[in-house]
């Protein structure tokens, strides 16, 4: 078959292939409004956040302070995961007399400001979670007992707190303030987005309201990282169907310092397998998602271990090269992307949905070394990979 810009795809022993490019693909871009200056998040920022591990009710002091020595002593943290994100479920039921939002006291006893300190002693940077509204998403979903621990008319007050507790990334969460509240999306984020602009300290500010109302066409002065999607779940179809809802909006790319977030990372959760975990980590990266682990990094497989702290992977991700990689073919069982402008290489992730191992090629203009980026080793000059079920190859083209 022949794919738009002179890429041409073909699976040689199955008609059912996923196929996705990573590629300096000298396309021209549209133009993007100036991000968020705020000097943060150049690159997609990187961390662990609790939610995909622990959801709500689990969510407790321990289970962060465990996150922080994992990401320490597994090596993740210098692969370069920084942020540890408290999700929602950290509020006490109310807020303190003075109106100022505080932690749970049982599930957090000694305070947000210490698990910061604590955070912060293992070299890692501290981020949680507010809403603009008046109801935290958990409040509505999963039955959390709390009231008026929203920051609608606090929020000065929430962003001050933070400031002070030694928070470094807020993640903050529509969860229906337009029904409940009555909010506009984009002058309720502003709104946060001045009053951390005041504050003495830089916080990396994400916005998540799923990707309904188009953040990224309006985003990027607003934060340093918009929600694209509803929330992924540890399934093979919803990483499917999250990279499919990505073909649409990668267009209207990422920049650095702003960034479409595809959501949070399901590698080692839920029912994917290795492989699984592994293509979707690919996917992520020729997207410059943010990178967000959500399992515990303590208990890690060796292989999903390998997957969130393979170097030359996290590099894809790290590398904006001018637009966010994008989907430049699909046909039935497969997909290219790549990513424009930049300079020098481009890779490949390839994947099978079929049962036997397929071998699955692309035809790309000019000439090319490559290197396959699990395999870690140079593969040869085709653009081809044999594979699994589900599998992926993340291939580093270079120009020879
Ligand atoms: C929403 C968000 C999730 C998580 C939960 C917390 O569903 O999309 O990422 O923050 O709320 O309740």
């Amino acid at each position: 078959m022949r794919l738009d810009h002179g890429i041409a795809a073909k699976q040689k022993t199955s008609p059912l292939v996923l196929l996705l490019v990573v590629l300096t693909w000298l396309l021209s871009l549209p133009t993007a409004a100036p991000a968020l200056a705020n000097g943060l998040a150049g690159t997609p920022p990187m961390g662990w956040n609790s939610w995909n591990q622990v959801r709500c009710h689990d969510l407790t002091e321990d289970v962060v302070r465990k996150a922080a020595d994992a990401l320490a002593d597994t090596g993740l943290r210098d692969a370069g995961y920084q942020y540890v994100v408290v999700d929602d479920c950290w509020q006490a039921p109310t807020r303190a007399a003075d109106g100022s939002l505080r932690a749970d006291p049982t599930r957090f006893p000694h305070g947000i400001a210490e698990l910061a300190d604590y955070v912060h002693s293992r070299g890692l940077l501290f981020g949680i979670y507010a809403v603009p509204g008046s109801r935290t998403c958990a409040m509505a979903n999963d039955a959390y007992p709390a009231s008026g621990i929203g920051s609608l008319g606090h929020e000065r007050q929430d962003a001050e707190t933070f400031d002070r507790w030694g928070v470094d990334y807020l993640k903050y969460d529509w969860c229906n303030a337009d029904t409940v509240d009555g909010l506009d999306r984009k002058a309720a984020f502003e709104k946060m987005r001045d009053e951390l602009a005041a504050l003495p300290r830089p916080i990396v500010y994400a916005i998540s309201e799923y990707g309904v109302s188009s953040p990224w066409t309006w985003a990027r002065p607003v934060a340093n990282l918009w929600r694209t999607t509803n929330d992924l779940v540890a399934t093979w179809d919803s990483v499917l169907a999250t990279i499919d809802q990505q073909a649409a909006v990668a267009v209207h790319s990422g920049s650095p310092g702003g960034w479409n977030d595809p959501d949070m990372l399901q590698v080692g959760n839920g029912t994917l397998t290795a492989d699984e975990s592994r293509a979707h980590f690919s996917v992520w990266a020729v997207l410059n998602a943010p990178l967000f682990a959500g399992t515990d990094p303590a208990k890690l497989s060796d292989a999903d271990l390998a997957t969130l702290g393979n170097a030359e992977a996290i590099a894809v991700d790290q590398d904006f090269a001018g637009g966010q990689g994008r989907r430049l073919d699909a046909g039935p069982g497969y997909q290219v992307g790549g990513t424009p402008g930049g300079e020098g290489g481009s890779g490949v992730v390839l994947q099978t949905p079929a049962t036997p191992p397929a071998t699955v090629s692309a035809s790309i203009p000019g000439s090319w070394n490559v290197r396959d980026l699990w395999a870690h080793r140079d593969v040869g000059t085709d653009v081809s990979a044999t594979l699994r079920p589900h599998q992926a190859a993340l291939l580093k083209l270079t120009p020879r």
